[in-house]
């Protein structure tokens, strides 16, 4: 099977193994459907994969980000599925993953999200996640190194942006409804991006 099938599966894997941990979270904030949605989507991932024809990192991007957003509902399967199909837009045929090429897809996805979510960094979502991730390839900050050198730095940045998150309001989704009372807790959204963001790291290194 195709190496990419392979990370994707990873992914799926982590995702699926902490969808009761993810749904706890969102309980504590809002509607606690997180763990399911991305769950249910990252299902539907493993389950169609193997059925792309040629299964260059573009494709797979589209095909991932297709299935996010037609099969799950709620906020953050959509917004996934936006950032990822934005992602495969942004992706060369044939691309080998450089530091470059991961901080251009990131860049293109963060830009899609931001769009459709009309949110920002600092919101508590999983941007607070996804950006300082994609900082850790910027060209000042890759500068000479691989991307496994870059993903250890990404997997630092993830974790304090989840930790970034518990120190601010909700500023976008259900979570508002419960104003400053949100501070102290997790973003779901923004320990999903963590968690896949580690899946992916735990994966290249092995
Ligand atoms: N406008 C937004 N921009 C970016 N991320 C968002 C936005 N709204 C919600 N999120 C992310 O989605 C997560 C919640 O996703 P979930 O799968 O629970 O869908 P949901 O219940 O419809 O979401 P919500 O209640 O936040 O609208 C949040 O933790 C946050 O990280
Ligand atoms: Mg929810």
């Amino acid at each position: 099977m195709a190496r990419i099938f392979d990370a994707v599966n990873a992914v799926a894997n982590e995702i699926i193994k902490q969808k009761d941990y993810l749904t706890s979270l969102d309980k504590a904030i809002a509607d606690g459907d997180h763990g399911i949605n991305m769950a249910r989507g990252f299902t539907n991932i493993q389950d169609k994969i193997t059925t792309i024809e040629n299964p260059t990192t573009k494709n797979v991007l589209a095909f991932m980000g297709h299935t996010m957003l037609s099969t799950v509902g709620g906020a953050a399967g959509p917004l996934y599925g936006t950032g990822m199909t934005a992602a495969a837009e942004a992706c060369p045929e044939n691309a080998s993953m450089t530091p470059e090429v991961v901080y251009s897809l990131m860049t293109a996805a963060i830009e899609a999200i931001k769009k459709r979510g009309r949110s920002k960094q600092g919101d508590k979502t999983m941007l607070d996640v996804l950006i300082p991730v994609a900082e850790c390839f910027s060209p000042e900050n890759a500068d000479g190194k691989s991307v496994n050198q870059c993903l250890d730095a990404a997997l630092k940045a993830a974790k304090n942006g989840v930790i970034y998150t518990t120190t601010i309001p909700a500023r976008k989704g259900k979570a508002t409804y419960i104003g400053d009372a949100s501070i102290g807790h997790e973003d779901p959204g923004a320990v999903s991006a963590m968690i896949m963001v580690k899946a992916l790291a735990d994966f290249l290194r092995r």
